[in-house]
């Protein structure tokens, strides 16, 4: 009896004193070229194809990850063959969004983001959070508050319970999604209207607490489509800087890039603003209407360009599986072969040269603050 109590307690001090690794130093643990390059069980085969994974090229360059949406009911079968060859990250399409996460005021469910997260990280994939903080997919009980105290409220405890779930297994988190209108305002929601500009730094406060090490983001659409000087991207720029310089604990802009036909040739310049204002950068839900090789090489390559810039994350696997199926926007077809952009992209990327991607590696290192992320998940987080 006195044996065996004595050895729970050494047993329960040996597992909270634990320290857990880093999502991603977990990853950097991995060889890539040879987990994903050279491999003859990663089902590539099945599928008749030669090309390489992308998520390994783009790691090959410096780039932490090359990921898509995902959430349960992709992680089987054919989809998710695929998602295990040639992605390495995956964000929850719709998983993390209020309407799942909290649909009555302090009724959680996590079941599905559970589920996404555990298969990533029985998986080695990177995870990105999305999303806390957002207009829609907003239950009536949230847009029902008219109350400063009752909302702030509110919004802490929604985040903190959020990404406290999560602590340690999620690298970065879009606390704030699509808050800019086109003309560079902040948008009408529930709370922009209760709180003004203030609900930005109660959110990203609360999200620093909840998960000291996740790098948080700030994230948007038309940021990178319409050019440099457009509304939007000024308006985020100057509303960014002012954020970070009175202390709210922005790491990084995510740059959606939805983009119609005809738009990757704002990218480079556009994205290289935002991403010259802040720590870290991505690209977070790329989609191009019909998918044109050299448009996607344009948009990725400003991506892979840009020294802070750490991964992109297209939208969905295959067309009719995006939440724009009738463009044809992703980067493999119905029966899951790869479309010309796939190919134009190993092929671009893969053909960088040592020196650049030397370089590209290093800058990213230490924009990235890799050293820091030594730490600690707890591995007890409750479930
Ligand atoms: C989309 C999902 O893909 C759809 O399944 C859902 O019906 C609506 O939301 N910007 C975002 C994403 O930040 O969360 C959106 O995802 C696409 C636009």
């Amino acid at each position: 009896m006195r044996t065996s109590f004595i050895s729970a307690v050494l047993a329960s001090q040996i597992i909270t004193s634990y320290a857990a690794p880093h999502p991603i130093e977990v990853i950097q643990n991995i060889d890539w070229e040879k987990e994903l390059l050279g491999r003859s069980d990663d089902g590539l085969e099945k599928r008749a194809r030669s090309e390489k994974s992308i998520d390994a090229v783009f790691k090959s360059i410096g780039k932490q990850y090359f990921g898509t949406c995902a959430d349960q009911n992709r992680l089987s079968g054919t989809n998710a063959d695929v998602l295990l060859a040639d992605f390495g990250q995956v964000t929850p399409e719709n998983s993390g969004k209020w309407d799942t996460t909290e649909p009555q005021q302090g009724k959680f469910n996590f079941q599905g983001l559970d589920a996404l997260v555990n298969w990533a990280q029985s998986n080695n994939k990177l995870v990105r959070g999305h999303t806390t903080l957002w207009y829609s997919q907003l239950p009536s009980w949230v847009s029902a508050i008219n109350n400063k105290a009752t909302l702030t409220s509110v919004i802490q405890t929604h985040v903190s319970t959020e990404i406290g779930r999560y602590a340690g297994k999620v690298l970065q988190w879009d606390v704030v999604n699509e808050i800019f209108n086109e003309d560079g305002t902040l948008r009408n929601s529930v709370f922009h209207n209760v709180l003004g500009e203030d609900f930005v730094s109660i959110a990203f406060a609360a999200a620093k607490k909840a998960d000291p090490k996740a790098k948080l983001y700030i994230n948007d659409y038309n940021t990178v489509e319409k050019g440099s000087t457009y509304a939007k991207t000024t308006g985020m720029i100057t509303y960014v800087k002012k954020w970070i310089a009175a202390g709210v604990p922005i790491d990084g802009i995510g740059a959606q890039a939805h983009l119609q036909s005809g738009e990757s040739k704002n990218v480079p310049a556009s994205l290289k603003e935002l991403c010259a204002i802040v720590s870290e950068c991505a690209m977070t839900e790329v989609d191009i209407v019909n998918a044109a090789a050299s448009e996607y090489v344009t948009t990725i390559k400003s991506c892979a360009d840009i020294a802070n810039c750490v991964g992109v994350t297209v939208w969905g696997i295959r067309d009719p599986d995006s939440w724009r199926a009738s463009s044809n926007p992703l980067l493999f077809d119905s029966n899951y072969n790869t479309k010309p952009a796939y190919s134009a992209l190993i092929q671009t990327l893969g053909s960088y040269s040592t020196a650049k991607a030397t370089t590209t590696a290093s800058a990213t290192g230490s924009a990235t603050g890799n050293s820091t992320l030594s730490a600690t998940a707890t591995p007890t987080q409750s479930k």
